[in-house]
């Protein structure tokens, strides 16, 4: 049995989790314990992340989580075999958190330590399902900060199909609700407040939905939001704001669909995995659904609580990696971060 502990705090959330490897390396990995701290309620006020406030909180977090996620498995840390955590992309002081304390842990305890792609853990998040994906599939990875359209042929092996050209949909969603009035983060509060209005009351536009290929672009949406919000005046009713709370949501929900069933009939494969913050929307995945029962698509979501950020699925993909023979966990006890990290370089990186 290969036990890994994974640490995610790349942004607001600060995740720790344990998943255990079979042995002889058949089957999928086994969570056994998972604790997760998340930083909305302090960036509630600022109406965003403060970088410097979430790193803070990290370090306040990181050790009571994992002591949590200790207890919960029954285990110790001389139990952990390897220590994985989130190398980028993020915000720099934040992750800086996650992998000091990783590396520091790994190399006290005389193990490896292993950096992952934060949104290979999202883009893996489905296998910690009860129902997991086969390989190949597409991918829709949908968070705050990425869209993109990916095949998936194995861990490790991803080819970026089509992505934003500007704003990501999670990006979308959150600058649309602030331009609403809503708290942050708006994804969850746009769709909450887009349940009592009607879609069709404000025509919005669908930017790149006919380009053909499987791209994306929200920047124009959330100008034409703008223009309808100073439309509206300074005391917009009720109505009117979810009015165009359920426009908003209607227009992105439509393109991320349209382009996920083009990346579908390119590829020709049968099978779709939706994953990153996004994935956890009611419409997107009513809608996906729907499109996707009427081509005999299999589509897989994570767990609802593990479509935002997490431990879990960071340990996963870990996991994953080395079931696979394609990590090189370090050992020197050294590390670096990556803010900026584009997943298709870590594509096949194996040892
Ligand atoms: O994957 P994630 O936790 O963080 C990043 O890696 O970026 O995604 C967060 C994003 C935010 O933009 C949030 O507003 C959005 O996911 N989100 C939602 C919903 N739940 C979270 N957007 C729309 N509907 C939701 N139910
Ligand atoms: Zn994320």
């Amino acid at each position: 049995m290969l036990r890994v502990l994974g640490f995610e705090s790349s942004c607001d959330e600060t995740g720790v989790a344990l998943v255990e490897v079979p042995k002889g390396g058949q089957g999928v990995p086994k969570l056994v314990g998972e604790a997760l701290h998340s930083q909305i309620a302090m960036h509630q006020a600022y109406g965003g992340v403060v970088p410097e406030l979430a790193s803070r909180d990290h370090i306040r977090r990181v050790l009571p989580l994992t002591r949590e996620v200790l207890a919960q498995s029954g285990l110790t840390l001389q139990h952990v075999d390897v220590v994985a955590y989130t190398q980028g992309p993020g915000l720099a002081g934040a992750l800086l958190v996650g992998a000091g304390v990783a590396v520091a842990l790994a190399a006290a305890l005389g193990k490896p330590s292993l950096p992952i792609h934060h949104l290979e853990g999202h883009l893996l998040s489905p296998f910690l399902s009860a129902d997991p994906p086969e390989f190949p599939f597409v991918a829709l990875l949908v968070s705050g900060g990425h869209t993109q359209l990916m095949r998936v042929d194995d861990v490790g092996q991803y080819e970026i199909l089509g992505e934003t050209i500007d704003d990501a949909a999670g990006e979308a969603f959150d600058k649309s609700a602030k331009l609403l009035g809503l708290p942050y983060p708006g994804g969850p509060h746009l769709a909450k407040l887009a349940q009592q209005g009607d879609a069709g009351a404000f025509e919005l536009p669908r930017p790149l939905l006919h380009s053909g290929k499987p791209d994306f672009s929200f920047a124009g949406l959330k100008t034409a939001v703008l223009t309808q919000v100073k439309k509206l005046g300074a005391a917009p009713s009720e109505q009117q704001r979810a009015d165009l709370a359920a426009a908003t949501q209607a227009a992105i929900v439509e393109v991320l669909v349209k382009k996920s069933m083009l990346a579908l009939k390119e590829t020709g494969l049968k099978r779709l995995v939706v994953a990153g913050g996004v994935g956890a929307n009611a419409l997107l995945r009513e809608q996906l659904n729907a499109a996707c029962a009427k081509r005999a698509v299999r589509v897989h979501y994570p767990e609802l609580q593990l479509c935002t950020d997490n431990g879990a699925m960071i340990a996963m993909a870990a996991a994953l990696r080395l079931q696979r023979g394609l990590a090189a966990p370090d050992t020197d006890g050294s590390f670096a971060v990556r803010p900026r990290w584009d997943l298709s370089t870590v594509a096949g990186a194996a040892s």
